[in-house]
């Protein structure tokens, strides 16, 4: 099953990525993840990124379809994947469409004018993506693999408002386009983080 998470800056995205792979057994496929990997590593993608993601723009296009291509072309995805951050803008998702059949896109519908409190309080781990809030992690270590756990650069509040209006311009119009292919469904992100997987497993079904 190859399916796409969609959704605003901290609509909760990886959080629930995180919970359907598990149950699903797919890999999780962030591009944001990707990209912060590869600036902690110090690529040559990750110096080329990193200033358009620290500003809250969208990396070029070419930069990303490259490496979404290269990670989706790996042998865990040939039996489906979870696309979390990706495709970003009406162009992604014709190249996105013509490499790959989606079956669900699933879109997090949430308040805006709450994200920037969640993105705040949101803590990261650069070794495996795995997020929190700062409440939920009081040693400040990574549950999964035991690293320290970071603010991600790029949620600082000014960064965060400028985030919100990219996806306004860029993002928000692919849930049309998806609803148009028929594959949407839509999960009110307003819930517990619980209630929301309850929602998308039934969607799912
Ligand atoms: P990316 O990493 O994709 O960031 P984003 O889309 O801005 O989304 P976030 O990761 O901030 O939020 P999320 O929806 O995953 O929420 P989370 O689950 O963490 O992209 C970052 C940057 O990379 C972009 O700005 C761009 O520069 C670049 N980039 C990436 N992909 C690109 C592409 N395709 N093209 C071009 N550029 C690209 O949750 C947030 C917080 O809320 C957490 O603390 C969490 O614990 C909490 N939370 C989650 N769910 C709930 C809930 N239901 N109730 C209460 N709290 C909750
Ligand atoms: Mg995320």
């Amino acid at each position: 099953m190859n399916i796409i998470i969609m959704g605003a800056p901290g609509s909760g995205k990886g959080t629930q990525a995180a919970l359907i792979c598990k149950a699903h057994d797919l890999p999780h496929v962030s591009t944001g993840d990707l990209l912060r990997k590869n600036i902690a590593d110090g690529t040559e993608l990750g110096k080329q990124a990193k200033a358009f993601m620290d500003a809250g723009k969208l990396v070029p296009d070419e930069l990303v379809i490259a490496l979404l291509k290269n990670r989706i072309a790996e042998t865990d995805c040939k039996n489906g994947f979870l696309l979390d951050g990706f495709p970003r803008n009406a162009k992604q998702a014709e190249v996105l469409g013509g490499i790959v059949d989606i079956d669900v896109a699933l879109y997090l519908e949430t308040d805006l004018d709450k994200l920037a409190d969640r993105a705040a309080n949101r803590r990261v781990c650069l070794k495996c993506g795995y997020s929190t809030s700062a409440d939920k992690a009081p040693d400040g270590k990574c549950k999964e693999c035991g690293e320290p756990l970071v603010i991600r650069d790029d949620d600082k509040r000014e960064v965060v408002e400028n985030r919100l209006k990219v996806y306004a311009a860029n993002t928000a119009p692919l849930v049309e386009y998806y609803k148009a292919k028929g594959v949407l469904k839509t999960v009110d992100g307003m819930q517990s983080i619980e209630a929301v997987n309850a929602a998308i497993e039934a969607a799912l079904k």
